[in-house]
């Protein structure tokens, strides 16, 4: 029976079991923020990653996946479409990205989720050491943290949520919105993305449970089950592996790919870029809709300008994302007929996931970079940007719902909601002077070295050795 020192707990593991059409199975890179951020913190560590692998009525041993040692925990049919479809990504996540889209309450799923998260407390409790350090994440296990501290009271719980927190006027309508607050309470740190989501949580702890804040400080009196206990809850902005993804984009066959690429979109004046999830957080249709007017007024012709929207499939068996997919699908037709030419396409449109590489090599070729979330928790999509432009050129126009905002002061941050307001910013971005555009990114570029994955990871973790007595576990 393997133990180990440091335990990191997600829904998501790092790599995806793929089946091909004969049966045959393999690993692919897993999707989304988390696993971007984690991987790279988790490579420096000699610590186990539990979590799902993507497919439900898999039962897999521990192995080790490119030096990572791998717990994976199994989800039934029935626990994916309750726990992980049903209560993770159609209640939580439109809830706590402000309703964009209704949040669905169903006690069923609730059930599933409880159930799954005490789950995956017994399989983090079965492998970690004595005193050792937990990390749990996100949205699909916020009761992890109090099922773990009441199974194991030794060990050190840290949690973080990679996804907004919401004010208290949307978080109250959930039924179980005091249970969450108190599985969430049992961890020692409760980070969160931005300050404003440290406010949220600790207002709602307030309103629900009486507990006395003072920031970062919360006071959990004791219970009939638990001791009284101090927990800080405060921002960790996240971030990626800036210098690993410099040095990628800095390849040489990267900077051919991003000629190639500019070639074979045959080499426009402007290139633009959107990558997401397909996700409805993301605005794909507020931009659309901007792009798509100012090709109809003229301000951009399509002989000058292409739109590559990199649009990787998400969740495609939950309701609202195969509506998005069709909506999102149907006005890309639309732009491309209404203004497309026999050798010039307005819209790109790719609905796959792709490698790092090509990915680098996308952020090099573009000019302007479209990043209009209706609400993300950080959004790393434009950190790697930044991070790729080591020539210091290209226009980062970036939404003030992502979390990114914050600290990306020197991009063109828009409104999404704002149409207008969108469409000027695009043709700043489009008619910035070089001069302008390499200002803005150097201190961009300034800002994301200043705050990598590991300067993220190392200020979460001291805090956490800190909020339980200063014994710093990992050396
Ligand atoms: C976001 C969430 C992650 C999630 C990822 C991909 O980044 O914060 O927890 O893993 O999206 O979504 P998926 O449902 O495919 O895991």
């Amino acid at each position: 029976d393997e133990r180990f020192a440091f335990v990191v707990v997600s829904n998501r593991l790092p790599v995806d079991r793929v089946v091909a059409e004969d049966g045959s199975a393999s690993w692919k890179q897993s999707p989304g923020g988390l696993v971007t951020a984690l991987e790279p913190v988790m490579r420096q560590t000699e610590g186990a990653w539990v979590g799902w692998i993507g497919q439900p009525e898999i039962i897999l041993e521990p192995f080790t996946h490119s030096g990572l040692r791998i717990v994976p925990l199994a989800l039934s049919a029935d626990e994916v479409e309750h726990f992980y479809e049903g209560f993770s990504n159609d209640t939580i996540w439109p809830l706590y990205h402000d309703v964009i889209v209704p949040a669905t309450y169903h006690r069923e799923w609730w059930d599933s989720y409880v159930a799954v998260n005490q789950r995956f407390a017994d399989q983090a409790a079965a492998v970690a050491d004595i005193g050792a350090t937990v990390w749990v994440h996100d949205y699909q296990l916020q009761l992890v943290p109090r099922m773990l501290r009441l199974a194991r009271p030794d060990l050190v719980i840290g949690f973080f949520n990679h996804i907004p927190f919401p004010a208290y006027g949307l978080y109250s309508q959930l039924p179980w919105r005091t249970q969450i607050i108190e599985g969430l309470l049992g961890a020692d740190v409760v980070g969160l993305q931005r300050v404003s989501d440290a406010g949220n949580f600790s207002r709602a702890v307030r309103r629900l449970l009486g507990y006395t804040t003072r920031s970062p400080y919360i006071e959990v009196p004791r219970t009939d089950d638990l001791p009284a206990r101090r927990v800080i809850a405060r921002a960790f902005p996240i971030s990626i592996d800036v210098e690993a993804f410099e040095e990628l984009a800095r390849s040489p066959a990267v900077q051919a790919r991003a000629d190639q690429i500019r070639a074979e979109l045959g080499n426009p004046k402007t290139v633009m870029l959107g990558v997401d999830r397909l996700d409805y957080t993301k605005g794909i249709g507020h931009r659309l809709k901007a792009f798509s007017e100012l090709l109809d007024e003229g301000r951009l012709n399509v002989a000058d300008v292409t739109l590559v929207q990199v649009a990787s499939p998400s969740r495609e068996r939950v309701e609202t994302y195969k509506h998005l997919r069709d909506e999102i699908e149907l006005t890309v037709g639309r732009i491309n007929g209404d203004f497309g030419t026999i050798g010039h396409q307005a819209v790109n449109y790719l609905h796959h996931g792709f490698p790092r590489e090509e990915m680098a090599a996308l952020y090099l070729a573009s000019d302007v970079m479209l990043v209009t979330a209706l609400r993300d928790g950080m959004n790393l999509v434009a950190k790697e940007y930044v991070a790729a432009r080591h020539d210091e050129d290209g226009v980062l126009v970036l939404s003030e719902f992502a979390g990114a905002a914050d600290e990306l002061r020197s991009s063109l941050r828009i409104n999404p909601h704002d149409i207008d307001g969108l469409k000027d910013a695009i043709m700043q971005a489009v008619d910035m002077p070089r001069a302008e555009r390499r200002k803005r990114m150097r201190a961009l570029r300034k800002r994301v070295r200043e705050n990598d994955v590991g300067h993220w990871s190392r200020s979460f973790l001291r805090a956490l050795s800190d909020a339980s007595g200063g014994i710093d576990r990992l050396g």
